[in-house]
């Protein structure tokens, strides 16, 4: 239905639930590669094995004594260096991570300072959804017309969470991270309500009843997962995401340009795309050399498709995440910077 503005405009889209500008992109990943065939030399597992079930050929390992804050920083300021902006213009920092390095100051306060960005800065943790989880909340704050620019960053290090000699988990996990800068909208962009930027649709969920299907159990150092069990639960559950963040913003699979997923297994990214409609060339993948990356794949992909020309202005983005908790988050917004 064709919904009419109060001053009488017809809209050929509803206006952005959450109205935001995406000025900047940036990522981090560590120097480090480790190849399927480096895990088959010293695991029961093999190449072909992690490719057919998984989708990954390498993924990237920090190096000793990097830490969390030192990929949120690199994307962070990389995001900020393309966007011109400056970190005293910054006043909020959002932080998705939930392998931070400290639990006690949040990571984010050691980024703000390395940064020098003004204001807030908080650690938001769910886990693999946490970057779509972070982006709605730092649209939502710029709704305060105290909030001049909000750093969304994306950044985990689950290698260091992962036993190495457990194949089930640790063939799976690489680190890195990734930072998107959200601006105010302009005059302008109030003034045409159907190109309005920001946050069109979304939806945030989570079912705490299956917390054990991937947790970190208490005073151990590496994490327990059940992966069929969360391959099932998540090939359902983020489709239905999906469509509940189109619906909120009455549209449907045909109004996506690009679908960003979180990157767990290709598998996954596969049926899901497939039950929701959208074609392969439409969904940008990173799993193949990187791994799953938790809180940074979804920020990861946004900076690579917009390197490489397939993110542009006016693009429609569906983007989704799903994992630990069970947390799960769509969004579904329209980029311009
Ligand atoms: O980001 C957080 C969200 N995480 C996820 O969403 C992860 C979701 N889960 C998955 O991606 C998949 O469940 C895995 C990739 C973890 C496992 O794949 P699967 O197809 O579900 O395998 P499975 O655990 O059902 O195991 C199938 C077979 C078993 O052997 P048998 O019993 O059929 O003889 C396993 O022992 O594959 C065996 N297997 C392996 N073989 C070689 C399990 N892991 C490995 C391995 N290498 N690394």
């Amino acid at each position: 239905m064709t919904a009419i503005a109060p001053a009488g405009r017809r809209l050929d889209a509803p206006p952005a639930l959450l109205p935001a500008r995406f000025l900047g992109v940036g990522s981090a990943l560590p120097d480090g590669v480790v190849t399927n065939a480096q895990l088959e030399a010293r695991l029961d597992t093999t190449d072909t094995w992690i490719r057919e079930r998984t989708g990954i050929l390498e993924r990237r390992v920090h190096a000793p004594g990097d830490t969390t804050v030192d990929l949120a920083v690199t994307a962070g300021r990389r995001a900020l260096e393309h966007a011109g902006v400056d970190p005293s213009a910054v006043d909020l920092v959002v932080l998705a991570t939930s392998t931070p390095d400290t639990a006690c100051p949040a990571s984010s306060s050691r980024v703000q300072a390395a940064l020098g960005t003004s204001g807030a800065a908080f650690d938001l943790n769910a886990a693999c959804a946490g970057f779509a989880y972070a982006l709605h909340v730092g649209a939502a704050l710029l709704a305060d017309p105290a909030m001049r620019h909000v750093l969304v960053i994306g950044a985990d290090r689950f290698t260091s969470v992962v036993d190495p000699e457990d194949r089930g988990t640790t063939i799976l996990f690489g680190d890195g991270a990734g930072a998107v800068l959200l601006g105010r909208v302009t005059d302008a962009d109030r003034a045409d309500l159907r190109v309005a930027p920001g946050v069109l649709g979304a939806d945030l969920g989570g079912d705490g009843n299956g917390a054990d299907i991937l947790h970190q159990p208490p005073g151990e150092r590496y994490i327990v997962m059940d992966g069929p069990e969360l391959f099932r639960r998540a090939t359902r559950a983020l489709a239905a995401s999906c469509e509940a963040a189109l619906a909120a913003a009455g549209a449907t699979a045909a109004d996506v340009d690009l679908f960003v997923p979180h990157q767990a297994n290709a598998r996954i990214i596969t049926a899901t795309a497939n039950r929701l409609g959208i074609p392969a060339e439409q969904v940008v993948v990173n799993i193949d050399r990187l791994g799953n990356t938790a809180a940074a794949s979804v920020p990861l992909a946004l900076a690579e498709a917009h390197a490489d020309g397939r993110l542009v202005p006016g693009s429609r983005v569906l983007l989704a995440g799903i994992g630990a908790g069970l947390a799960w988050a769509s969004l579904y917004i329209r980029w311009a910077a």
